[in-house]
């Protein structure tokens, strides 16, 4: 939720800072702003709605300035305006700040320290710069940390101070941040994308520290203001992959990618018929040691971990619950060293799932943190990481995070069993030789003859209000994930429903005005979902079916179909989610909607 962006060199800031905030755009985009301080005047522009509308704003008006900040939002304190957008500045027009998270205190430091002031917008954050102002003493540095102490609530935030213009500071707490190392130039952002341009040397910062960018590099340093030495990693992602690449969507984009991210969450992790991790070693007695897991998750991923559950208590024969990361640390969940908790998240950074995760640990759960994100929180808190190489997910509906998260999963449900020893061997190779045919037959989907087939199947649904997704068993954990895909980017109404229930109460909504897609992939329940079928086709509802290849069965009784490979039917799942993301999205592409970023949401969801 919202992107921070933050230059000091030699080059002219504010090209830097649009550039990076157009590569943080996903994280919010409903406003934006960037300061600089030319000489040792503090300039602020900023402006409602799309980055384009800053570009606009600020083209012509020759900014020039070797530092400077940015930020793209998401609104959380205050509608999106002009007003509320950020840098914010203190009132006497010295300092400016941006934020990513949440001040919670706001109004008590507003009372506290600010009684009387005058403030231009309804955020928590401007009281940040309002208080650098208070606590000015001559040193940007200690009034900064003076300023600390008194926050509470999560941030990223980047300052600067007009009267002392050679140096940045940032910090963090809970939210996102990475800084970047140039020649001559320091960086700082809220994700990696906006660094890949100029840099690929990063560090990553802890609570209480708090960073000084200078042009001549970036020095870290803990609350007593005294220098720590700070490790320098490399980012592996490349900067095209940050890059739509001709594609009209990054969604598009990333579905077609899956081909080749596929090969990257396999690569190395299946050796003579064995599933090995770099990144841990778990023992038979470790895992015996487990009575229950815990899949805590949000949205997508939660989606992912329903999947997950099935492969584990299948595989492994330990009982697994999912849970919404929301939901989970609220209940006071039963924990202890018997019980794994995995965390699911793309980002990292989800502050749900982040919460979850404490939870858990504070617990003394053991914590297995399948993530996309190297040093994410999550990455970094975990007991155990799987990242799933998934490279940067720009769209805001995930694609390959979920596929890849799926492939994690049943790498990991083999990987516990055959460590345990449990479950035949025949069985787990049979698995396993299905997973390294993914990237292959994923690729053999993706052709033009298949997505004009997708089109044609989806051209009615351009004024439908609602749709249904039907399935059982892992055909109904995909119609899950399908159902959130279409709400999020096309705004249909759409209810996923295991397919045995809707005559519970549901099939009342089913008329010929609400399309069912049905997942009938799954050959051990085909027969009943076939019937279930029936049943709304009997209300005249038109029915879209996700059938395997060879299936001539189903499109007898349906209106039409689309096929997925033939692949081991257990890791079906994987391949079966890609006409539902390609549905989605061609959907929302008739109905005009934005695709990558769709309204009212954020890439990452940095508040609870
Ligand atoms: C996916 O399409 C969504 N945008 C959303 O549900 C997402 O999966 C969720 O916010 C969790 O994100 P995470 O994986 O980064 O934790």
């Amino acid at each position: 939720m919202c992107g921070i962006v933050g230059y000091i060199g030699k080059k002219n800031a504010v090209d830097i800072l649009i550039d990076g905030l157009k590569k943080l755009e996903y994280r919010g985009y409903d406003s934006s702003g960037i300061a600089i301080v030319d000489g040792t005047q503090l300039i602020v522009e900023k402006a409602e709605g799309k980055l384009q509308n800053l570009q606009n704003k600020i083209e012509g008006l020759s900014l020039y300035s070797n530092m400077g900040i940015g930020h793209t939002r998401w609104a959380t304190h205050g509608r999106p305006s002009d007003a509320n957008a950020h840098p914010h500045t203190s009132q006497n027009g010295r300092f400016a700040v941006v934020h990513n998270g949440i001040v919670e205190n706001y109004l008590t430091l507003k009372e506290t320290y600010l009684a009387g002031e005058t403030f231009t917008s309804e955020t928590d954050t401007e009281v940040v710069a309002h208080l650098l102002e208070k606590f000015y003493n001559g040193n940007f540095e200690q009034t900064v940390v003076k300023v600390l102490d008194v926050l509470e609530g999560a941030y990223a935030l980047v300052m600067v101070c007009a009267d002392e213009p050679d140096k940045i500071i940032a910090c963090r707490k809970d939210s996102p941040m990475v800084l970047g190392v140039g020649d001559e130039e320091s960086f700082v952002a809220s994700d990696v994308p906006a660094l890949l341009a100029y840099t690929r040397k990063c560090m990553y910062i802890e609570k209480g520290e708090l960073c000084v960018l200078t042009k001549e590099g970036i020095v870290i340093k803990n609350h007593d203001l005294q220098p720590i030495e700070k490790e320098v990693h490399t980012i592996e992602w490349d900067a095209e992959a940050a890059e739509k690449d001709g594609f009209e969507h990054f969604m598009l984009k990333e579905i077609f990618e899956q081909p080749e991210v596929f090969k990257k969450t396999l690569a190395g992790r299946v050796q003579q018929g064995k599933v090995q991790f770099d990144e841990f070693t778990l023992t038979k007695e470790q895992i015996s040691r487990w009575k229950k897991i815990y899949i805590v998750a949000c949205g997508t991923a939660y989606h992912a971990g329903l999947v997950g559950k099935q492969v584990i208590e299948k595989l492994v024969r330990i009982p697994v619950e999912v849970e919404i990361a929301s939901e989970f640390r609220y209940r006071d969940p039963m924990l202890d060293e018997d019980t794994l908790v995995i965390v699911i998240s793309q980002s990292g950074e989800t502050a749900d799932t982040v919460a979850a995760l404490r939870e858990a640990k504070l617990k003394g759960c053991k914590v297995l943190a399948i993530t996309n994100v190297v040093g994410s929180a999550i990455a970094r808190e975990a007991d155990y990481v799987i990242y799933i190489w998934a490279g940067p997910e720009i769209s805001v509906a995930s694609t390959k995070a979920y596929t890849t998260m799926l492939i994690a999963e049943y790498l990991l449900g083999v990987y516990l069993a055959q460590q345990k020893g449990v479950g035949e061997e025949a069985a787990l190779t049979a698995i396993l030789d299905g997973l390294q045919q993914l990237p292959d037959l994923a690729a053999q989907m993706l052709t033009e003859d298949y997505l004009a087939q997708i089109q044609q199947a989806v051209a009615s649904y351009r004024d439908v209000n609602d749709i249904f997704f039907i399935g059982r068993g892992l055909d109904w954990s995909i119609a899950l994930e399908g159902s959130l895909k279409l709400k999020e980017i096309s705004y249909i109404h759409a209810e996923a429903y295991a397919a045995g229930e809707l005559k519970h109460g549901t099939l009342a909504l089913v008329t010929e005005k609400t399309p069912v897609v049905a997942i009938c992939v799954q050959e051990s329940t085909y027969d009943k979902t076939a019937s279930n079928i029936k049943e709304v086709k009997a209300r005249e509802a038109r029915v879209l079916a996700i059938v395997n290849e060879g299936d001539n069965q189903t499109q007898k009784f349906v209106d039409s179909v689309l096929a997925i490979p033939k692949v081991h039917n257990f890791i079906a799942p994987v391949l079966a989610v890609i006409p539902l993301q390609l549905i989605s999205y061609y959907t929302a592409k008739i109905r005009g909607c934005n695709i990558d970023q769709p309204r009212n949401l954020a890439k990452s969801v940095t508040v609870e």
